[in-house]
């Protein structure tokens, strides 16, 4: 018998400040307008003073599996896909797994930045399909409010903290409308343009945590590129049409490129998933907090294929379809 990752569970957790750009802009050489205009950000939540990485991540991991309906002990394997760990060991996910009170199985990180919830599925749906795995919590979770430098326009006001959850398991959801769950991932990188976004320090090279760096327009045309062929690819590997796709649930990053990425694809309107004006860019969880915010408002419904794409740092990218 085929072994599937089916998605029993999304959730997601965002911490109880908001930032918005007119706060910004009386600490910034910014304003709102051109935040706007330029990304489609109004706003974005910022973590509470001692409230780390584990600590949104564990909160998004009760809500997704309080949608799967399962308890944190049927869990055998935590996969956190951040950029922003709470040290720079252990993994975040095993002090994600201690939260939630789970002795057993295994636990470990992701870094793929941007595109680490896209790399997430992809290594989780490979241990599902290995046995290696039966259910597994794969979280997104950021605090990248702690490696911005705020004296950087260009980069202070894009990001903001979150974090999002699934819950993949090898066994189908109760649910007799709920689909067959990952369809295909695929998952690419190209070290060449590491220089392009990057945080300039780490524990080898500098011994300090460094802060985010980043040539926005060349990130960005690169994106808009490799995002649109890489979930052609995608679906195709799939048998399924783009145009069969019920939902597409991007990375976060601006407006502009979720625009010009549909364009590309002749997507039709409002099947796009943006929640870039409320989040801002939280990285490794804008995916899982996107699609966590379209099934709660009832737009993403079980049984509808979703495609899931990021673009970030290395550069990594990659895209996953499923059928919720
Ligand atoms: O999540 C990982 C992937 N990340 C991304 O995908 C980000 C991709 N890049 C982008 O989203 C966009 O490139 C940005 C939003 C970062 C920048 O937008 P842009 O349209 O590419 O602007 P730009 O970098 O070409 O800068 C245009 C102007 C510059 O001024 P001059 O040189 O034309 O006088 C900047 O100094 O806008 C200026 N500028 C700002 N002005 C007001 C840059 N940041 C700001 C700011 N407020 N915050």
């Amino acid at each position: 018998m085929t072994v599937k990752s089916y998605i029993r569970g999304v959730g997601s957790y965002l911490p109880p400040r908001v930032l918005t750009n007119a706060q910004l802009a009386e600490t910034v050489d910014t304003s709102d307008e051109w935040i706007r205009a330029r990304t489609g950000i109004t706003q974005r939540y910022i973590a509470s003073e001692g409230q780390n990485t584990s600590d949104l991540g564990a909160a998004a991991a009760q809500d997704a599996l309080a949608a799967a309906g399962m308890e944190a002990s049927e869990i055998d394997l935590i996969i956190c896909a951040t950029s922003t760990p709470d040290l720079t060991f252990p993994a975040t996910a095993t002090i994600i797994q201690e939260k939630l009170g789970i002795h057993h199985g295994a636990a470990f990180d992701v870094q793929a930045v941007c595109s680490g919830f896209i790399y997430g599925i992809s290594v989780a749906d490979a241990m599902i399909k290995a046995g290696t795995g039966k259910n597994v919590l794969l979280i997104g979770a950021e605090t990248f409010s702690r490696i911005l430098d705020w004296n950087d326009r260009t980069t202070c006001v894009l990001f903001g903290d979150g974090a999002g959850a699934m819950v993949l398991s090898s066994t189908p959801d109760k649910n007799p409308e709920a689909g067959d769950g990952v369809l295909d991932t695929e998952i690419r990188s190209d070290g060449r343009y590491r220089d392009l976004l990057y945080v300039d320090g780490g524990p080898s090279s500098t011994q300090t945590v460094g802060k985010l760096r980043m040539t926005g327009n060349k990130v960005f045309k690169r994106a808009v590129k490799e995002l649109s062929s890489s979930m052609v690819r995608c679906a195709e590997e799939a048998g399924i049409a783009i145009p069969d796709i019920d939902w597409f649930v991007p990375h976060q990053a601006n407006q502009r490129i979720l625009e010009a990425v549909a364009k590309r694809l002749d997507l039709r309107r409002g099947q796009v998933v943006s929640t870039v004006a409320y989040h801002a860019n939280t990285s490794a969880a804008s995916i899982p907090l996107a699609m966590d915010t379209a099934i709660k408002d009832g737009r993403i419904k079980r049984g509808h294929t979703v495609m899931l794409e990021a673009f970030g740092g290395g550069f990594t990218w990659g895209s996953a379809l499923l059928s919720y």
